[in-house]
C-alpha cells in the first residue's frame, strides 16, 4: 500500500496557482525526493499534506486514509510529522524541552516524553547540546534539532523541508547518513532539498515541479538527464553543487 497518495491537488493563493493538479505517490519504505525551481510550490505541497492550509481541489490519503481537512496536531498523532524550511525552535529554551513538545504530540506522560526526546537526541548526535538553549546552537545543530522534533513524535511518514540548506558538505553528509538509518528502520520519507548530490543520493524515486506543475518523475538517473528537468532546474544548480 502506499503511504501516501496525492491525486490532483491543486492550491490557490488568490489569483496565484502554487500547485496545479498534481499527482503523486509515495510507497511504503520508500523516499520520495521533491525538486524544482525556488518558488514552484515545493513547500506549498508540504503544508498541503500536513493539514497547514486546505487544499483547493484534489484528494490527499495517508496510510489508507483521507486527511483533507484534518489538522496538523491530529496528523501527528496519526503518525505523519515534518520539518520547516525556516526553523524556528523555542530560542529561550533548552534543546531537551524543544524535542519533548515533539514528544507531547503522542504522549502525556513527562518522563516518557523525556525518555523519548533523549533517545532521539542521542540518535542524532545532540544529546550532549540537550541542555543548552535552542537559541545557542549553530545552524547545522539547529537543523537537526528540527528533524529531532519532528522524529520524537514518532513518525510513519517524515516530510524534511530543505534540513541541508545551508550545511557544510560533511554536515551534509551527516544528515545523509541519518535519512538512510531512518530508511533502514522502515520509516518512509518525502524530502525538499535544493542540494543536487544529496537528493540525487537519498532519492529512491524524485518528481520534479515547476510552477506548480510536475514536469518529470522517475530515478534520479533518468531525470537527471531529462531535457526538461535540466531546461528548468538543473542547468545553473546542479553544475553550481
Ligand atoms: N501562505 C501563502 N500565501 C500566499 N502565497 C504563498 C503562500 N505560500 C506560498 N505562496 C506562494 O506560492 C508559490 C509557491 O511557494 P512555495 O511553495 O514556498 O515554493 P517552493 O517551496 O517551491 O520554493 C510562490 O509564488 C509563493 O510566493
Ligand atoms: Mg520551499
Amino acid at each position: 500500500m502506499n503511504m501516501l497518495e496525492i491525486k490532483d491537488l491543486t492550491k490557490d493563493f488568490g489569483g496565484l496557482r502554487a500547485v496545479d493538479s498534481l499527482d503523486l505517490s509515495i510507497g511504503t519504505g520508500e523516499i520520495l525526493g521533491l525538486i524544482g525551481p525556488n518558488g514552484a510550490g515545493k513547500s506549498t505541497v508540504f503544508n498541503c499534506v500536513a493539514g497547514l492550509f486546505p487544499p483547493s481541489s484534489g484528494e490527499i490519503t495517508f496510510d489508507g486514509r483521507r486527511i483533507n481537512g484534518v489538522k496538523p496536531w491530529n496528523l501527528c498523532k496519526a503518525g505523519l510529522a515534518r520539518t520547516f524550511q525556516i526553523v524556528k525552535p523555542f530560542a529561550t529554551k533548552s534543546v531537551l524541552f524543544n524535542v519533548m513538545v515533539g514528544a507531547f504530540a503522542v504522549t502525556d506522560n513527562t518522563d516518557e516524553a523525556r525518555e523519548r526526546a533523549i533517545e532521539v537526541l542521542d540518535f542524532l548526535h545532540l544529546k550532549k547540546r540537550m541542555d543548552m538553549r535552542a537559541g545557542n546552537l549553530t545552524i547545522a545543530d539547529r537543523k537537526r534539532l528540527e528533524i529531532a522534533r519532528a522524529l520524537a513524535t514518532g513518525p510513519k511518514l517524515l516530510l524534511l523541508d530543505e534540513v541541508m540548506a545551508g550545511l557544510r558538505p560533511t554536515e551534509v553528509d551527516e544528515v545523509i547518513a541519518i535519512i538512510r538509518e531512518l530508511k533502514g528502520r522502515g520509516m518512509t520519507i518525502f524530502v525538499i532539498e535544493h542540494i543536487m548530490r544529496a537528493i540525487m543520493a537519498l532519492s529512491d524515486r524524485l518528481v520534479v515541479i515547476q510552477f506548480g506543475r510536475k514536469i518529470c518523475e522517475g530515478e534520479p538517473e533518468a531525470v537527471a538527464c531529462d531535457e526538461n528537468v535540466i531546461k528548468a532546474y538543473l542547468g545553473e544548480d546542479y553544475a553550481a553543487s
